[in-house]
């Protein structure tokens, strides 16, 4: 399979055909997404939640994401690869960002970066394009500044919150974003954001108008125990699943049935 390249981005959104992204932490998910042409796959520092067991996403460090990113990187062969940036490692200064950036794209395979802020994040989104790597932006909701936004709040609401949204992304795009994820905003301010801008949205929670559509897989797989948001659609239970086959066997080895003869060397 020929490579998704951030140009098939800037094509998908010229010719309306939609951009699909999933969260991936691992080779195995990574092949399965891949194979079934999910077009990028994010390793999210939300592997702090789903992966690590963390309350937030605050802890996450570079040498925890690394070789998340480099298994899946060597599992998909089609998809882009995007390494999310983790907290504390871009904000300082555009150098520190940089450093950052190109740690992940020496040690791991991926093929873009992504971090979050728009204004703020601006001058670090520049330097590192201008380093050679592509950068996904991500404005909206952004859960590393989670105490700073005052918990888990809807933002881009009202006026003032659809201008400061549409600042945001054009600050973005115009660093050199080739893609600016849209998290946790009302449609119709998704809708002027997408409308406004060249460069493709990509909804996290942001209504049917964006370029694309990414979700936390763990959340779309019904993986994850306990409250998922509204916007997740969930498409299996392998949680679920999972219990039941580990109960299946439990008993199984306590009533004898497992193994079987089929199961045993002669
Ligand atoms: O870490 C993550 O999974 C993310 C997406 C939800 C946008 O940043
Ligand atoms: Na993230």
């Amino acid at each position: 399979p020929k490579r998704v390249r951030i140009r098939h981005f800037q094509q998908a959104k010229r010719d309306g055909v939609k951009i699909v992204g999933l969260t991936s932490y691992d080779y195995l998910s990574a092949g399965i997404f891949d194979r079934a042409g999910i077009d990028f796959l994010l390793v999210g520092d939300s592997a702090g939640n789903t992966v690590f067991g963390y309350d937030t996403t605050l802890p996450v460090t570079v040498d925890e994401l690394i070789p998340l990113t480099r298994a899946v990187a060597r599992g998909a062969r089609r998809a882009l690869v995007v390494a999310d940036l983790p907290f504390g490692s871009y904000e300082t200064n555009p150098r520190e960002a940089v450093h950052t950036a190109i740690r992940f794209m020496k040690e791991t395979g991926a093929h873009a970066v992504k971090l979050e802020g728009g204004e703020r994040s601006a001058e670090q989104i520049r330097h590192i394009v201008e380093a050679g790597i592509p950068v996904m932006a991500h404005v909206g909701f952004t859960p590393q500044a989670e105490h700073g936004l005052g918990g888990h709040v809807i933002q881009g609401r009202g006026e003032e919150g659809a201008e400061k949204l549409l600042r945001d992304a054009k600050a973005v795009e115009a660093a050199g974003a080739f893609a600016v994820v849209l998290e946790m905003v009302p449609s119709e301010s998704a809708r002027a954001v997408t409308e406004a801008l060249t460069i493709p949205t990509i909804s996290v929670g942001a209504g049917p108008h964006c370029d694309g559509q990414l979700l936390v897989w763990t959340d779309w797989a019904g993986f994850t125990t306990g409250r998922i948001p509204r916007f997740v659609k969930q498409y299996a239970q392998i949680g679920k699943d999972l219990e039941d086959a580990a109960n299946a066997f439990r008993e199984d080895v306590s009533s004898g049935a497992y193994p079987a003869p089929e199961h045993e060397y002669e």
